[in-house]
Order: C-alpha cells, then structure tokens, then sequence
C-alpha cells in the first residue's frame, strides 16, 4: 500500500519533491499534505485538491503521516518540526545541513525510525550514500571538496567575467540556489555544516560547527583571479576534513586551485560541486554534479523516500573513533 508523505515546506525543494512524488510514485506514496508560511502563495508545481497547512504540526502530528519531509530549512521552527516527528517514530528525511550539523547527536539519538539527509550536502550529488554505504567498509584519510553550489555559481562568473559581486548573488538567489540567508553561503557557514556532517559520516567524530576554521568569499575581489591565472589556477571555495595519524582537521576556505587540479576542481563551473574522497582501499575517488537547484536536490531527497518506503534502515552515521583528536593546526594544510 502507498504510504503517506508530509512535506513541510513548499519553497524550492518542496515543490520539486511533489512534483517528482506524485508524477512518477503514486503508486509507492501519496502526498497527504504540504506546509507552508504563507497559504495565499500560488504553487504552479500543485495539482488540484492538493491540501495545504500553515501549521507544521498539522502535518507532523497527522497520525496517517508515516515519512515527514522538512524542506522548511533554518534551526528554530524546523528542530522542532523534525524533533517532534522522530518522538513520534516517524521517518525523516531532510535536506537540513544546518539543523543537522547543529544537533547531530541530538538527532541522531532521537531518531527511532529511518532518517534520510543526503540532500543536505552537495544537493544531487550521492555524496551521503557513498559514505554512509558505499565506503562503510574502507578507511578514509580525506574528504575535500567544492559544496556549495551558490558560492562555485558567483566564482566561476567572477573569473570569466568583470561581473559585480552583487549581480551574480542576486542572479544565484533567483536560480534557487542561495540559502534564505545567503550568508551562510558567502561567508562559508552553509559550507561549514556540510564538511562537519562528512566529517561524522567519514571519521566518526562529531564536529562542532564552531570549532571548524572557516574562511568565505566575500573578500575576493575580481582581480584575485588575474593573479591567480598567471599561477595556471583559479579560486574555489573548498571544505576539507583530513585524517592525519590520530588527527582529524577541518576546514573552510577559499583556495587557488591549479587548472590542472586531478579531481577537477578548477573546471566546476556553475553550481557544480566536486568531493573527493581518499581511502585505502579504493585509493582517490570523486562525485561530480549539480550541488543545488530544484530538481538535483529534490531527486536526492525523493531518493531517500523511496528507501525509507522500501524499508530501508542503514544507521545514520558511523561509531565514534575515541582515538582521533580535533586539531585546529590546519593553516599547513592547505593545498
Ligand atoms: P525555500 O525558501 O525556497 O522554501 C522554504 C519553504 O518552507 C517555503 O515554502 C516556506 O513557505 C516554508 N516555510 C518556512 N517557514 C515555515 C514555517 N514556519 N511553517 C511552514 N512552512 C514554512 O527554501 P529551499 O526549498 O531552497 O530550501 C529548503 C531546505 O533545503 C533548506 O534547509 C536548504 O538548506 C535545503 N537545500 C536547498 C537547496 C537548494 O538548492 N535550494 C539544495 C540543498 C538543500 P512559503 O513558501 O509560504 O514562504
Ligand atoms: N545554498 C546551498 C548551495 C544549497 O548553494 O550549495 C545546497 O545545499
């Protein structure tokens, strides 16, 4: 039987998610109903007798609601929204870095049922299932990468253009890419809470986001990019976490990348993000693809749906490592 699905925002991702539902599953869930702030909104993406609430608890609370989806974002309302639904034992799938990487722990020891967050880094990049799953079985020393579609969006127009700096973050909010509050995406914060959820998933640890050294964009200026050129490199905003020994260092900043960079950090254009992951085992390895948008990111979460429809329960993250220390000596690391 269908199970029935609660979605808690009706922005961005959440219209893309009951496009994507209810075109292509109906017969594996229905969309019982959709919150939203503001009811007076038109919502092209909405078929008739779609049942809208300005209440989350009227979704969360409905005890036909099996799976609740929070595409609400923020730390406030939506911690309660999603805190609520795992009391009550239900699947949640969430597209939530900040939330997430805020209270890991606290969600994670709440969460009775299946939880699914892999459109919360890298929007439709598998980035979370290739750690939670793929590599559960190899040895990470490094996860670095470009995860922040808005922010790659504004530098790579910066560096084939003299455009203005406020042109082309208008231009990434109106695309749906920047966060509510941009912010988080130009000064690196949005960045931050992605490489501390991939610093659980590779290592075990649980990284506050304030311990984590964090650098953004907005002291970079077009002629960064000439010097930068005449090195055969450019400038991208990078999260890195990197096991050294019993070490662990994380980090956010912009770095000059050369053009020649192996795993194509150079060449990302747009809102693309690229992570690569070095293991033991499978030696250096990396996603490529839309990092946010509609659709890339509503495909990731209608993903984690569908696994939880199917009864999928992988743990969310791995056992802690006691052994590796947090070190803020990360300045020398950087490539
Ligand atoms: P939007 O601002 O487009 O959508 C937010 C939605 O939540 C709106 O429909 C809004 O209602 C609704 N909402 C906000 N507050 C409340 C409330 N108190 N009660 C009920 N509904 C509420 O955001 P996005 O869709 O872009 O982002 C949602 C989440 O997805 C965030 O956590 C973000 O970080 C994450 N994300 C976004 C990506 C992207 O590319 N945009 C990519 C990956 C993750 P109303 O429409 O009436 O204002
Ligand atoms: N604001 C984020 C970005 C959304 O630009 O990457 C995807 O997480």
């Amino acid at each position: 039987m269908a199970k029935k699905i609660g979605i808690v925002g009706g922005g961005v991702v959440g219209g893309g998610v009951y496009e994507i539902l209810t075109s292509k599953f109906p017969h594996v869930c229905t969309v019982q109903s959709v919150a939203v702030r503001d009811l007076s909104k038109p919502r092209a993406w909405a078929s008739a007798g779609t049942k809208f609430v300005d209440r989350w608890e009227a979704v969360v609370e409905d005890p036909e609601v099996e799976v609740v989806v929070e595409v609400m974002g923020g730390t406030t309302t939506a911690k309660e929204c999603v805190f609520r639904a795992l009391e009550l034992g239900k699947a949640v799938v969430t597209a939530n870095k900040a939330l997430l990487a805020e209270y890991t722990d606290e969600v994670v020891g709440k969460a009775k049922g299946p939880l699914g967050f892999e459109a919360a880094v890298c929007g439709g990049i598998p980035i979370i299932a290739t750690l939670q799953q793929h590599l559960a079985g190899d040895e990470i020393s490094s996860v670095s990468g470009i995860m922040n579609g808005t922010t790659n969006f504004m530098l790579s127009k910066m560096e084939s253009s003299n455009v203005d700096y406020g042109d082309v973050l208008k231009e990434a909010q109106e695309l749906g890419f920047a966060e509510a509050d941009p912010t988080a995406d130009v000064e690196g914060h949005d960045v931050r809470a992605k490489i501390a959820l991939l610093a659980k998933l590779a290592f075990g640890t649980t990284v506050s986001v304030e311990a984590i050294p964090t650098l953004g964009i907005s002291r970079i200026q077009a002629v960064d990019f000439d010097y930068a050129k005449l090195l055969g490199a450019t400038i991208r905003l990078l999260g890195t976490a990197r096991k050294d020994g019993e070490s662990l260092s994380v980090y956010v900043a912009p770095h000059v990348v050369p053009a020649t960079h192996p795993a194509g950090f150079a060449s990302a254009t747009g809102p693309t993000n690229v992570v690569s992951i070095d293991s033991k085992q499978l030696g250096v390895a990396s996603l490529r693809g839309a990092g946010a948008g509609r659709y890339p990111t509503a495909r990731s979460i209608v993903a984690d749906v569908l696994r939880v429809c199917a009864g999928a329960t992988v743990p969310p993250f791995p056992d802690p490592n006691p052994n590796l220390t947090l070190t803020s000596d990360y300045a020398s690391r950087f490539y």
